[in-house]
Parts: structure tokens; C-alpha cells; sequence
């Protein structure tokens, strides 16, 4: 009550809480305006999917799959229409990237994907431990400039979070067209311990993968895109 009532007053004086020091979001939370179909979506029905964590079950589901910063939801959506057992929670803060993933959501009449429209790193701590089978961090803004490193979205705090939500055999799937990145990213996975790190070519996507505009921009650039998934390890191999 008293720390909802410090951190409105900070509000109110347009001042950075703590919280949102923490995690401050660096990202586009919007684009264009958004058409007027898009609107509809955003007014009618985000607020029936929008993912509420103190009512998330992740045991009524055969399983539960999670996309961090899913962009133009494509994959999710993919995702989402060859697996309808499965429930998926998407977060992503960009407004317009939420409204395309809806106008998905519509158009295949998908019925179990949840929709998170904000930073997910707040929404870690709302959610329990082996909540997910399956993370993925797909093209990751880069933050190429040495000084921006940090705040890539793979750290050790991030980490320690998708290690404590992916239950046993759960994986984490990665993928970037910035070798930087995937280099660092195998860095900081193979400095957390947590998971078996992936050995052969990582050239070659998972068999249900599906191509993001994203994805062809970069192909269409030259980039060639890493693949890394990481299981996590069982206890024993801890
Ligand atoms: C380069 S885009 C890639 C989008 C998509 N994954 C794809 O492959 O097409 C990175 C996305 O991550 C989102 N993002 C960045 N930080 C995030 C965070 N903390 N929580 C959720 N999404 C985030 C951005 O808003 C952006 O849409």
C-alpha cells in the first residue's frame, strides 16, 4: 500500500521509480499508428488474452511454451497452429507487434496463446518455478555498440530466470543472424552451468521453424542466421 502509494507519487512527478530503473526498456513501445482494424484487436481482444499471471495453471496444460519479444508474433503464431495442445504466452512491449500477432491470433482462430504487452522481465518473478517446456529469445535486439552490451537481453540475471522457469527437459531456444550475439549468448549460457551446451551445426533451424520478416531481412542482407538450443540439464548433470 505505502510502496503503491511512493511509487504513484513518483509517477505523478514524472520521476523513475526503482522498479523501473531496473528494468528500464530501451526498445520502440511504438510504431505507426496502428490501422483501425488493429485498434479494434487491441481494444477487444487483447484485454480476453491478455496473460494474467495470478491465474496461470501451467499444470492444466499439456504443456506451456513462451516467446520472449516475438515481434510480429509470426513464429508464435506458427507455433501456436501446428501445436493447439499446447498453451503459449507471448510477451512483447511494442504495441504494434502485439496488434500484429492478434490479427494472427484472428485469422487462424487460434485458441491457446496468451498474450503478455509489456517488458517480460517484471513478469518473471509473478510466475513459478517449470513453468515453461520451451523458451524462446528469437533475433534479440543486438545492441552492437560495446557500451549498449549491457542491455542484451542474455545476462546472467535473465538466465537464472529462464533456468528457474523451464522444468525438467525444458529448453531454451535461441536464435541470432548477429554472430556477436550468438557468441555471447554461448558465453553466458556456458558461464551459468545450467544447460548442455548445443554441439553441431548451427546453421540448420529446428524442423518446425518458420521464417520471420525479420529473419528474411537479415537473409537478404548476407546474415546468417546461429540456431543454438540449450536443454536444460537434469540434476544429475548439474
Ligand atoms: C529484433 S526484434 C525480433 C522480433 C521477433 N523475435 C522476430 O524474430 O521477428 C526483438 C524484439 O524483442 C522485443 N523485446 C526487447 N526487449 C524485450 C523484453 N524485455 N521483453 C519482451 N520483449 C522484448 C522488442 O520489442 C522487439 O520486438
Amino acid at each position: 500500500m505505502g510502496t503503491d502509494r511512493s511509487r504513484q507519487g513518483a509517477q505523478s512527478r514524472g520521476e523513475v521509480t526503482a522498479g523501473e530503473r531496473k528494468f528500464q526498456f530501451y526498445g520502440r513501445r511504438k510504431g505507426h499508428s496502428l490501422r483501425r482494424h488493429h485498434l479494434q484487436l487491441m481494444e477487444t481482444l487483447l484485454p480476453r488474452l491478455r496473460f494474467d499471471p495470478a491465474g496461470f495453471r501451467p499444470d492444466t496444460f499439456q504443456a506451456c511454451y513462451l516467446e520472449i519479444g516475438f515481434g510480429g508474433g509470426e513464429h508464435l503464431a506458427h507455433q501456436a497452429s501446428l501445436h493447439p495442445d499446447i498453451r503459449f504466452v507471448g510477451a512483447e512491449p511494442f504495441i504494434n507487434g502485439v496488434a500484429k500477432l492478434l490479427a494472427l491470433i484472428e485469422e487462424k482462430g487460434l485458441q491457446n496463446v496468451r498474450v503478455f504487452d509489456n517488458d517480460v522481465r517484471p513478469l518473471f518473478a509473478a510466475l513459478p518455478d517449470a513453468s515453461f517446456s520451451r523458451i524462446y529469445l528469437l533475433y534479440p535486439d543486438p545492441w552492437p555498440k560495446v557500451r549498449h552490451h549491457k542491455r542484451r537481453f542474455v545476462s546472467q540475471e535473465n538466465l537464472a530466470q529462464i533456468h528457474r522457469l523451464l522444468g525438467p527437459e525444458g529448453q531454451f531456444v535461441f536464435a541470432s543472424d548477429i554472430t556477436d550475439y550468438a557468441d555471447w549468448a554461448l558465453d553466458h549460457v556456458r558461464q551459468h552451468g545450467g544447460f548442455t551446451m548445443p554441439d553441431g551445426d548451427d546453421s540448420v533451424p529446428p524442423a518446425d521453424w518458420l521464417e520471420t520478416r525479420y529473419e528474411e531481412k537479415a537473409k537478404a542482407a548476407g546474415r546468417r542466421s546461429r540456431y543454438l538450443i540449450f536443454p536444460k540439464k537434469t540434476k544429475r548433470e548439474m
